[in-house]
């Protein structure tokens, strides 16, 4: 499948719910639908646009540097464990593994075996990959760092936040923290799309920072947010979908 054909696909999806009124699982979509791509582009290309493995390991340095690693909080950390959320192709696993004595993937797709691929062309071998369903196999208080981009915006509702704020709650070392990018609802409160109006690939879940900064600080010490984010880091530029939680468990 050329990456034409993703197009393809997912013009065909929104035809089919224009006409039948077909509804998109969002779960099962993102679950599901990696497993037709046996290309190394066209699997990358599904969890961020690309049309290279090079653009992906560019992009990869930029968003890993921009987004992530230049924070003080970032800087103190120990580097021994990272965790993302959502790993996709694995673009920013091959970045956190760099830095981190250990990195492990949580994922719902089903197709591990080509970010394995992926992961061994870059030369990254320190990584473990996990089901969402596996997430209990983490031991408790063993993660410095704890990181999520462009994932909690796909989600199908607030309980799949709820499940990762807990488990985050219950890995994270004392002094690690966490860094979640989330959609960002311009309105109150929260919206989500219904499987009848999503469309492939889009975002399904939109938080308001005042209500996902009121959710994270029941459970934890908020130590930095960001509404209001460039689309582009590089050229600071446009505002990004996403807003910004960075903390760390409640100290005493
Ligand atoms: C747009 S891709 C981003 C991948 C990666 N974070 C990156 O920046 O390249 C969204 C990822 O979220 C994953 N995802 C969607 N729902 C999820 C869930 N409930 N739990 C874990 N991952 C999920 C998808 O399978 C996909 O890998």
């Amino acid at each position: 499948m050329t990456i034409d054909k993703l197009k393809l696909r997912i013009f065909k999806s929104r035809l089919l719910q224009r006409l039948f009124g077909a509804k998109v699982d969002v779960r099962a979509s993102w679950a599901d639908t990696p497993k037709d791509y046996q290309d190394m582009v066209e699997f990358l290309d599904w969890f961020d646009r690309t049309d290279s493995i090079a653009s992906t390991v560019e992009r990869a340095a930029t968003d890993w540097k921009l987004r992530f690693a230049q924070s003080a909080a970032y800087r103190d950390l120990a580097k021994q464990v990272a965790l993302e959320i959502g790993f996709g192709g694995g673009r920013l696993l091959m970045q956190a593994a760099q830095d981190f004595k250990q990195v492990i993937g949580i994922d719902i797709h089903a197709n591990f075996a080509m970010t394995e691929r992926f992961l061994a062309q870059q030369g990254v071998a320190n990584y473990q990959l996990l089901h969402r369903d596996d997430f209990a196999k983490v031991p408790d208080a063993s993660v410095d760092f704890v990181y999520s981009f462009i994932v909690f915006q796909h989600f199908d509702g607030m309980a799949e936040v709820d499940y990762y704020l807990s488990h985050i709650d219950r890995v994270l070392r004392p002094e690690g923290v966490a860094q979640i990018y989330y959609g960002k609802n311009q309105g109150d409160g929260v919206a989500l799309t219904t499987a009848s109006d999503f469309r492939l690939r889009d975002c399904s879940l939109f938080i308001s920072p005042t209500t996902m900064r009121g959710i994270v600080s029941e459970r934890f010490d908020l130590l930095e947010y960001s509404d209001k984010l460039p689309r582009d880091a590089v050229n600071n530029s446009g505002e990004s979908v996403q807003a910004m939680v960075l903390f760390r468990r409640k100290s005493g």
